[in-house]
């Protein structure tokens, strides 16, 4: 498969980074050939999904299956995945698990055993507001046999402002400069889409500044009180954005 974006290579872990991450040469060496791109997320990656989302956060906050259902359903193109492939061989514990798992699909390669496996997601949907709210978080309960019966709940089609519902990197991934590189893929493809006028977030207090630093605004906490509140509303209006990235 051609990749549609490529990210650059990964950095080793920094001292002090935790067990789990990889501090062997190889694993490193095979961390600076990951070689990962991205590509718009549909319902064929839905258990990569899942099982990110369930690697990465805790399980009030994780999206669930139904709503990633719904999500890549309903507004897929709104969904960006950063991939590698790797092999069931592959020396690194993580790649060489998922890549050979009952969920990861062939890569387009010659070698037959080579599977493209998800490092990272962006799930997101559309609002007719300026920051995001419990109500468009909310899964419309009939969304399939009644899909007009709960319009303020869900995805607004719409609507001119991107909620970034989910950002997850793999934990063994984390660190490294994925996320980043995926959140500016992203907010470049987004805006030359011309789907919407900004993008807008809830966070932690901790990851206000990952966000700035991508250009996003504190506006403040917010009144959503989603898997108990206390979030953070950010902003990022497509006009502000720095010339570097339009
Ligand atoms: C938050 C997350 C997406 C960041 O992705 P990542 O690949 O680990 O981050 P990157 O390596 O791209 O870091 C980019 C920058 O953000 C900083 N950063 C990363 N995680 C941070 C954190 N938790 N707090 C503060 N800064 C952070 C990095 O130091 C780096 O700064 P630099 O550009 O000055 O070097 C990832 O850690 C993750 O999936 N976390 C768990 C799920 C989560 O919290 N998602 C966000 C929900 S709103």
């Amino acid at each position: 498969m051609e990749p549609e974006h490529g990210a650059p290579p990964a950095s080793p872990p920094a001292p002090g980074q935790s067990e789990n991450k990889t501090n062997s040469s190889e694993e490193e060496s095979k961390l600076n050939e990951l070689h990962p791109y991205v590509q718009t997320l549909n319902l064929n990656d839905l258990e990569s999904c899942v099982n990110l989302e369930n690697a990465t956060f805790p399980p009030n906050e994780a999206c669930s299956r139904e709503k990633f259902i719904y999500r890549l359903t309903t507004c897929s193109q709104l969904c960006l995945g950063l991939f590698t492939s790797a092999t069931p061989s592959d020396p690194h514990p993580p790649l060489r698990r998922l890549s050979s798992s009952s969920f990861s699909h062939p890569a387009d390669s010659t070698d037959p055993s080579r599977h493209q496996v998800l490092l990272a997601h962006i799930i997101a949907t559309k609002t007719d507001g300026t920051t995001v709210t419990d109500e468009d978080m909310t899964l419309p309960p009939k969304w399939q046999s009644e899909p007009h019966a709960t319009p303020h709940l869900g995805h607004k089609e719409y609507g001119r402002t991107i909620c970034l519902h989910s950002l997850a990197v793999l934990p063994e991934y984390q660190d490294r400069g994925l996320g980043k590189t995926l959140v500016l893929a992203w907010i470049q493809r987004m805006q030359s889409a011309g789907v919407a006028d900004r993008i807008a977030l809830i966070t932690y207090d901790r990851l206000v500044p990952f966000y700035e630093k991508l250009g996003f605004e504190h506006l403040g906490k917010s009144k959503a009180k989603y898997a108990g509140g206390d979030w953070n509303d950010m902003v990022l209006e497509f006009e502000n954005l720095p010339c570097q990235i339009k």
